[in-house]
């Protein structure tokens, strides 16, 4: 029997994603339940899970069954030091929120560009996992768009200009679209530059999307204006709403995807509400096409 057929689903948007029913994700287990939610995750690239709770213990349990936590700050820590769970909140410790204007805040904003998480990275996540733990009645909402289907829709002629060449990325390169002293802060510079191929193939289903990112700086063979102009164009093809699933945040809400097949945003919300959710990024292994991405 396919996995697929072990889940109770149902879509997101005509052509991607699922909604997955009747799973307590406390309750997932590696060798049994979690096959059939992998094997959707290759196929699906997105996965909503409604009514969870999600402590952090669970949150970080499930993420390692996709693959190793990502710790941005690990060169910061002792290795007894305890991971955090990134936290996507504007709520500050005595309960008020963090000003529209303050780094922090600016940080938040530069979500709000079209995004592949952690390109930027020398390995690169594989998976989000996102849930909410506080909501705004409006705003906020995440949005996924496939680029795995608009790779697939995509006109020989535009694809033609980007198929075999690599891609650059360098986190200072989104963050300068928002706030010059964002880019200049020690957690956005301390990563050397990446270099990654522009098509990502998914080992297990073969099926191949355009890996682009805000981070994305330079494409090969090409200076850095002339590069802007084919990545705006690139990422404008892949946004287009038939390939874009907008999530409205609720209490409890775990939305996963596929770092390899997607590009992602928040949408602003009124920042004098607070609003809070939870991530933890699944970097990739060599199984999940790694090595296939290194430019030599
Ligand atoms: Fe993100």
């Amino acid at each position: 029997m396919s996995p697929l057929k072990t889940l109770r689903t149902k879509p997101l948007s005509p052509r991607f994603g699922v909604e997955v029913l009747d799973i307590d994700l406390a309750t997932v287990d590696l060798l049994d339940v979690f096959p059939a939610i992998r094997a959707c995750f290759e196929h699906q690239s997105a996965l909503l899970f409604r009514n969870q709770k999600l402590p952090a213990q669970t949150h970080m349990r499930l993420a390692e069954m996709f693959g190793p936590l990502e710790d941005r700050k690990a060169d910061e820590k002792l290795p007894s030091d305890p991971f955090e769970i990134s936290q996507l909140s504007n709520v500050t410790a005595n309960g008020g929120v963090t000003g529209a204007m303050e780094l922090h805040t600016l940080s938040l904003k530069s979500n709000q560009l079209w995004h592949t998480d952690s390109t930027f990275l020398p390995i690169p996540a594989l998976v989000n996992i996102l849930t909410a733990k506080i909501v705004t009645e409006t705003g906020g909402e995440t949005e996924i768009a496939s680029t795995r289907l608009a790779w697939h829709d995509m006109p020989e002629s535009l694809k033609r200009r980007i198929r075999g060449r690599g891609i650059h990325h360098r986190f200072s390169h989104s963050r300068a679209k928002i706030d010059a002293e964002l880019a200049r802060q020690h957690a956005i510079i301390k990563w050397p530059d990446t270099h990654w191929n522009s098509i990502w193939r998914n080992p297990v289903t073969g099926e191949d999307a355009l890996y682009i990112a805000s981070h994305a700086f330079r494409i090969d063979g090409m200076d850095e204006a002339a590069s802007e102009v084919l990545l705006t164009e690139l990422t404008e093809f892949c946004t287009q709403p038939e390939y874009v699933y907008s999530h409205k945040w609720t209490v409890g809400d775990v939305l996963i995807w596929d770092e390899r097949a997607t590009i992602h945003r928040g949408q602003p919300w009124d920042y004098s509400k607070p609003r809070a959710l939870a991530s933890i990024c699944s970097s990739v292994t060599e199984a999940d096409g790694l090595s296939s991405m290194r430019m030599v």
